[in-house]
């Protein structure tokens, strides 16, 4: 469903930029000129190296995240800059740029809060982190603070389900919220520090919250029962 939604935004933009719409973008593409850094120029030559010159479209996604990372956003010219750097129809960066849900078509806030609300994290407890953001900040999906500081989204599994419940803030995952978690992230975002990412109970990684309850010795050698052997479980681990 949320495909078919992005396809038909897509398929708005692409009516909007060919028929009414188009000089508003044009205009505006003239008003915010887009040019890759001298920095950014030496990642784009150093990543096309990587490509046939006939498959430099296969490119485009990290372009278009280069693009973003120096602009901060993509305005039209810097999905123009993309399509025309790769030799691609600016209308299939478009759609790239409109269907990834990591791309900002408008200017968004310095720390974009994330928070998966996808069955693992909604079982345990996203639905209340993510109305717990929208209380905090004071923000619906999708809006920025008037001062820029943040955007709210709610996205989709993020691939830490063994974490949930989790939210990103621009490239940090925080995982293992709960209330208390939450307040401090958010308030350390407040005063401009972006704290530790990672789980936040302790944990390391996903390891089991009390220790290992399974695979606590030593698992037999190979030829176990096969040969005559010590067997390794009767003895204690080193
Ligand atoms: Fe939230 Fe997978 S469901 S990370």
């Amino acid at each position: 469903m949320q495909h078919l939604l992005r396809g038909l935004r897509s398929i708005h933009l692409a009516a909007e930029l060919r028929t009414g719409v188009k000089m508003d973008a044009c205009e505006m593409r003239e008003k915010l000129k887009f040019e890759f850094s001298a920095d950014n120029q030496r990642r784009v030559k150093a990543l096309l190296a990587w490509y046939p010159e006939a498959e430099w479209k296969g490119a485009l996604l990290p372009l278009l995240d280069i693009a973003q990372r120096q602009q901060g956003w993509l305005s039209i010219s810097a999905v123009h800059a993309v399509a025309e750097t790769i030799k691609i129809d600016p209308m299939k960066a478009y759609e790239a740029a409109q269907f990834y849900t990591m791309f900002f078509m408008k200017p968004r806030g310095k720390y974009v809060v994330s928070v998966c609300t996808s069955t693992p994290c909604k079982l345990r407890g996203g639905d209340e982190i993510f109305e717990a953001c929208k209380k905090s900040l004071n923000l619906e999906h999708g809006q920025t603070t008037p001062d820029m500081q943040f955007t709210l989204k709610e996205d989709y599994c993020m691939g830490a389900c063994v974490n949930a419940p989790v939210l990103a803030v621009n490239d940090d995952m925080y995982e293992d919220l709960d209330e208390k978690s939450l307040g401090d992230i958010l308030a350390a975002l407040r005063s401009d520090r972006l704290p530790p990412a990672g789980p936040q109970n302790g944990r390391f990684a996903s390891e089991p919250k009390g220790g290992p309850t399974t695979l606590k010795t030593q698992p037999p050698p190979p030829g176990f029962k096969m040969q005559d052997l010590p067997d390794p479980r009767t003895k204690k681990c080193q």
